[in-house]
């Protein structure tokens, strides 16, 4: 698979068909380390390390079925919005980065937001 950042920003991360879905991965590309999760519908891509203390959000307990999605991080208890990355629940006191994520081709691609 390419890892070059094209021109426009955007980074392959996954191959479409190997997201699984309501399960989070992490992907590590070019020094990112994105956590991905897959709705029906959707996939949320943040930044897997948690701001507090660089917890991997991929291990951490996802709530999707709700109005706004969450990811809790499973080693101080940080809760994160996934859509935009914003904490609702501390220790953390800064948002997590969040990715603009679009498939092409079959190839999911992220691209700092
Ligand atoms: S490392 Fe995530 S809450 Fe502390």
């Amino acid at each position: 698979m390419e890892d070059e950042a094209g021109s426009d920003g955007w980074i392959e991360v996954a191959v479409e068909a190997d997201l699984p879905e309501r399960r989070a991965i992490r992907a590590q590309v070019e020094g990112m380390d994105v956590f991905l999760f897959r709705t029906a519908d959707r996939i949320f891509a943040i930044d897997n390390r948690c701001t507090h203390q660089q917890g991997p959000l991929h291990r951490g307990v996802v709530k999707a079925d709700i109005p706004q999605p969450t990811v809790t991080c499973p080693v101080h208890g940080s809760m994160f919005w996934m859509t935009d990355g914003r904490v609702v629940r501390g220790p953390a006191s800064r948002p997590q980065p969040v990715y603009d994520v679009r498939v092409t081709e079959g190839i999911v691609e992220v691209r700092p937001r």
